[in-house]
This record gives structure tokens, sequence and C-alpha cells, in this order.
């Protein structure tokens, strides 16, 4: 059994077990379990997840602006492995809301905050307040905001008022290299703008290539400081 009570000797136990080993304990208590996936290198996470759990429900968040590329990507995984993929959107007048005051790229001017809460915070939420489990790609050696990462956790800033809500990231423990050698060795499909410099890949106004030596978030909301690079999926103590 996993749950709310015993999350922390669960995480102790997950430490030292590979991703599909974790994957599998987490299905067979949590089958539903909404899977994340953003159309970049977690296509690993969502194909394993897919092969364990013939049944597995994906979710994106469509922000709206994401590149070319990963629409088309999230779409030919969408149909290769045959994924029962929901797609989340904004709020319509949140959206208008903001862009009539500010424009498109105001995110520039005065940060990443107000946007990311709009376009991807928002539909998380609301997706999260009926899910009792979500998985998520996140690894220890994304940032420097995510050395501390659990492989399970209570999630506090999504749960809906009188539920717990539980939060599983089976990769934390892989670094870049373990994922990229599962996609080579499973011969995966992945996002075409791989093979252009980008590492990390988020929205396309503040996401771009990197050049050797660079961490991969510096890809990402490269005009801000490093210890403020999340757009708050991810947003919790540990
Ligand atoms: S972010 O918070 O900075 O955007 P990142 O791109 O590192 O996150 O991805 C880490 C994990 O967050 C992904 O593996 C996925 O689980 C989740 N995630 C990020 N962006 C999305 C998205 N657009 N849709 C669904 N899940 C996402
Ligand atoms: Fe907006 Fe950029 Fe955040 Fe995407 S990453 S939601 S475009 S601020």
């Amino acid at each position: 059994m996993i749950n709310a009570q015993n999350i922390a000797e669960v995480n102790e136990k997950f430490q030292t077990m590979e991703p599909r080993a974790i994957l599998l304990e987490i299905f067979s208590v949590y089958p539903q379990a909404a899977t994340s996936f953003s159309g970049a290198e977690d296509v690993a996470l969502v194909v394993m997840a897919k092969k364990l759990n013939p049944a597995v429900r994906v979710f994106t968040l469509d922000t709206g602006r994401l590149h070319p590329e990963t629409y088309r990507f999230i779409d030919d995984v969408r149909q290769k492995y045959t994924l029962d993929l929901e797609f989340l959107y904004p709020d319509t007048q949140a959206v208008q809301a903001l862009t009539r005051e500010k424009g498109l790229f105001s995110f520039y001017q005065d940060g990443h905050e107000q946007c990311c809460a709009i376009r991807k915070t928002e539909p998380l939420r609301r997706k999260l307040a009926g899910e009792h489990a979500w998985i998520t790609g996140q690894r220890r050696d994304q940032s420097p905001t995510r050395t501390n990462v659990p492989v399970a956790q209570l999630d506090t800033a999504f749960a809906a008022p009188g539920r717990s809500l539980l939060k599983f990231n089976p990769f934390a423990n892989w670094r870049s290299k373990d994922v990229w050698d599962y996609i080579r060795m499973f011969d995966l499909p992945y996002n075409a703008l791989h093979d252009r410099g980008y590492v990390s890949i988020g929205c396309e106004p503040c996401t771009k290539a990197i050049g050797p030596n660079q961490h991969e978030r510096e890809g990402r909301w490269w005009w801000e400081e490093a210890t403020a690079k999340e757009c708050g999926l991810h947003k919790l103590p540990g």
C-alpha cells in the first residue's frame, strides 16, 4: 500500500529502486495515476508507463505557446503509442485579460510568474483537484532548484481541500544520460528540437538552445535568476 500516511517510508524505499520498478509499484496501487508529459525527454517516462500500464492516463498542459515541433511530437507520440492523452487548456478569460492588458510577451518585462500561473499552474490545479496521484518526469539533475526532489511525496500545493494528493517523480534519481540511454536503447521518438541544441524544453518564447558546458536550465527563462526558474508546477518543499 502507498498512501498519505506512509509516503515517507515509501520514498525511503524508492530511493534505491529503478524507475521501472517504482512505476510498477505505483500502478499496482494507483493504476489511474495521472502521468504528465511535457513533450521533451520525458517521453521516456510516458513510454515506460504505457508499457507497464496500457491504460495509463496521460495529460499535457497546452499553454498555447509551445514550439510547433513540440506540438507535432506530442501528437506523434499520442498516435504511435495509442495514448489516452488529455490536453489541458488555460482559462480563456484569464488569457484574454492578460494579453489585453500586457500583450503577448509581458514575461520579458515583469517575470514569468503571471503568465505561467495562468497557462500552466491553474489548469494543472483544475486537473489535480480530481486526482489521488500524479506522476512527473522531474529529476534532481535538472535544476539547482531540484536537487532535493524526492521520488514520492505528498503534494500539498495542488491537493484540493479535504483530500490528499500523492506526487511521484520516478526519474528523480536518474541523470540526463540515463534518460537518453533509455531513449536510444529503445529507439524512442524524440522532439526534433533536441537535435538543434535544445535540452530542457518548455514554451517557445521562454526556451532557447544552449551551448557547450551550459547547464540545461540556462536555456529556460534565461533573463531570470537560476533560483527563480520554476514555473509553479513543482514548487514544493524538498
Ligand atoms: S517546468 O516546470 O520547468 O516547465 P520541466 O520542463 O523541467 O518543468 O519538466 C519537468 C516535468 O514537469 C516534466 O517531465 C513533466 O512531468 C512536467 N511538465 C512540465 N511541463 C509540462 C507540460 N506542459 N505538460 C505536462 N507536464 C509538464
Ligand atoms: Fe508563459 Fe513562458 Fe510560462 Fe509559457 S513558460 S506559460 S510562455 S511565461
